[in-house]
């Protein structure tokens, strides 16, 4: 969701107040996923790298995911969405995890949209840590190294029960993945907008939905 501060910037607005905007662009995506019965949007909200920000932003950022899921956790329920998340939560303030449990907790029940919020998260450590989950599953005995496949490898990551990501959408025109999701991303298809995140509408979210349809996939095969 990258862009929020030039959204800002350009506004001549403090950053916080792009995230602000960011948040009401993320409204207008659920919505827009649950039309077009998307089963799984994963937002990127928070990377580890994020924890360089100033001490000020983190901690707006994080009161502004408190209030977010507080103030929607009825608005999930109602439009039958599943709350998820990935990444190092522990690392979050306790009252950030605490809101974060409280509205996955209730929103378990949903079988609509599975919306997974990355926070805290870099694609690089969640292999470190895959890694880790597989030498403590050896051992214990769980399993033995020479059973270790793609598949295996898959079901000791963060997103162990979400399957790979089709597209991948990245605003404000950068062209880098940024530590997302690079395991799971090796054959999904890329989509770029110049648009800022806060300017990212129902609309934008159809036009790359329709991109997408367009694409040949193959895996590597041939037709
Ligand atoms: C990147 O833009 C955005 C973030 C680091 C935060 C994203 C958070 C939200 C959209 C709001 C809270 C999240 C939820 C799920 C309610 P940037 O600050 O790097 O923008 P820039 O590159 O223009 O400076």
């Amino acid at each position: 969701m990258d862009g929020n501060g030039r959204w800002a910037k350009a506004r001549g607005l403090p950053r916080i107040k792009g995230h602000e905007a960011g948040a009401q662009a993320v409204r207008e995506c659920v919505e827009g996923c649950g039309e077009l019965k998307v089963e799984y949007l994963t937002l990127y909200a928070f990377s580890a790298e994020n924890w360089q920000r100033p001490k000020g932003e983190i901690l707006s950022l994080m009161r502004l995911l408190e209030k977010f899921l507080k103030e929607k956790t009825p608005e999930l329920i109602e439009k039958n969405v599943r709350l998820q998340a990935i990444g190092r939560l522990t690392d979050l303030p306790e009252s950030s995890q605490e809101q974060l449990h409280k509205t996955i907790e209730q929103t378990a029940g949903n079988n609509g949209l599975t919306l997974i919020l990355a926070l805290s998260y870099g694609g690089r450590l969640e292999i470190i840590d895959g890694i880790k989950s597989l030498l403590r599953a050896i051992e214990l005995g769980h399993i033995d190294k020479g059973m270790i496949d793609v598949e295996m490898f898959s079901k000791h990551l963060y997103t162990r029960y979400y399957p790979d990501p089709d597209l991948l959408i990245r605003t404000s025109g950068e062209m880098r993945l940024s530590n997302f999701l690079l395991w799971q991303m090796s054959y999904t298809e890329l989509y770029v907008t110049p648009k800022l995140w806060p300017d990212f509408t129902k609309k934008d979210l159809f036009a790359a939905v329709e991109e997408y349809g367009r694409r040949q996939r193959r895996y590597g095969g041939v037709e």
